[in-house]
This record gives C-alpha cells, structure tokens and sequence, in this order.
C-alpha cells in the first residue's frame, strides 16, 4: 500500500506541483494557541504549506512525508519565503515516528488510524494535535478523496478518545467539503507522577 501512495504522491508533486500553498483555514484559526517557538511535527505535510506558514510564524518545524517530490517542493517553497524547514522522508506505514516529545503534531488530509495513540506519547503533556480529514458524507459533493481515505461520520470523536478536545466538530466548510476539524490536547500529567 505505502509503495502505491508513494508512487502516486511523487507522480502527482512531480506533474502537478504543489496544488495549494496556502495554510488550511482551521489552521489559522487554532494558531494563537499554539506557544511561541513551538517543536511542530506536520505528518503527511507534502509540499508544506502549513509547515512553512508556521515556520513563518517562529516555530520549529518538521514535515515528515514519504514523498521525496513532495519534500523538494517543500524545501523549495521554505527557501522562497526565507525560512528553514526540516524535512523527513518516511513511510508511516513501516516506519517509527520521529522521536519527541513534540509540542504540537499537524496533521492535515492524512489518515492513518494506527498512528493516534503513538501521536498521544510522542506528544509532551499540555501539547496539542491539530486535526483535519473530509468524512464519507464529503463524497455527496466531492470524487476525492475516495471512501478508503475518509473518515466515517463520528470517528473522528472516537480516534481523539485519548486526548481534552478544545475544539471537535464535522460539517461542511466554505470549500465545500465536509470534513471533521479538532484541536486536541494532551492531558498533563497527575502531580507525582513521574515519582515513584
Ligand atoms: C492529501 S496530501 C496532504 C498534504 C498536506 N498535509 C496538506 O494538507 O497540504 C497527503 C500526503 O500524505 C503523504 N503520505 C501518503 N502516505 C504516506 C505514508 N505512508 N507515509 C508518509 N506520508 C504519506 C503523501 O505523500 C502526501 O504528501
């Protein structure tokens, strides 16, 4: 499977290029809760465009993609705007996620179920997940993404389970998409429990 969306993600930035170098709205809206210079991880960020308005905005960010296309526009675009991004090229699918603890894990249009109680761990506590996938209803309006990609209505609520929901919802945007959007916080820790 990761061999397939590699491939088809390198077709697509190399033929395409980058479709979109504007941050996700809901995005902009959750920034102000995001603390100053923060350690951001953007999984499945692509060509960077939510990386590269963060970096923009002095935090310190990686995008972990498995398209080596899709990371050279990224490094290109971050070059352009005068900041510096790291980059990561992986595989979810097969391989670990990037050592934290991150203050803050992005993740835009990239559904991998398995990965949200790993995001829970390798987020430090008091940290946030900022959320955004379309939901099988998206498909009343739209081809794409197809069925396997999306998200059934209400799962969303049910991946954060772990997580203090600051802001959870599901309709349709302005865009015409109806897509599940959370901000979602880790728990801090319980006085004294780091002690024995
Ligand atoms: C729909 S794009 C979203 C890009 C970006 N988050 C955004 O909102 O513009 C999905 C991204 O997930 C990446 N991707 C797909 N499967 C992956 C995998 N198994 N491991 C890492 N990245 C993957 C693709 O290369 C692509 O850049």
């Amino acid at each position: 499977m990761s061999e397939v969306e590699r491939k088809h993600w390198d077709h697509r930035y190399r033929t395409e290029g980058a479709r979109s170098n504007e941050p996700a709205a809901f995005l902009l809206e959750v920034a102000p809760r995001i603390p100053p210079r923060s350690r951001v991880l953007d999984v499945g960020g692509g060509n960077g465009r939510n990386a590269i308005w963060l970096a923009r905005h002095g935090h310190d960010v990686t995008i972990a993609d498995v398209s080596a296309e899709g990371l050279t526009l990224a490094r290109s675009a971050a070059a352009s705007a005068g900041v510096s991004v790291a980059t990561n090229r992986m595989d979810f699918d097969i391989d670990p996620m990037p050592p934290g603890p991150w203050d803050v894990i992005v993740d835009f249009h990239f559904i991998k179920r398995h990965l949200f109680p790993t995001f829970r761990k390798v987020i430090r506590p008091g940290g946030f997940l900022i959320f955004c996938r379309a939901t099988t209803r998206n498909l009343e309006r739209n081809d794409r993404p197809p069925r396997p990609f999306l998200l059934a209505e209400g799962e969303g609520w049910d991946l954060l389970d772990d997580f203090e929901l600051v802001i959870a919802r599901e309709g349709w945007s302005l865009e015409g998409r109806h897509e599940f959007e959370a901000l979602a916080r880790v728990p801090d820790q319980p006085a004294g429990s780091d002690s024995e």
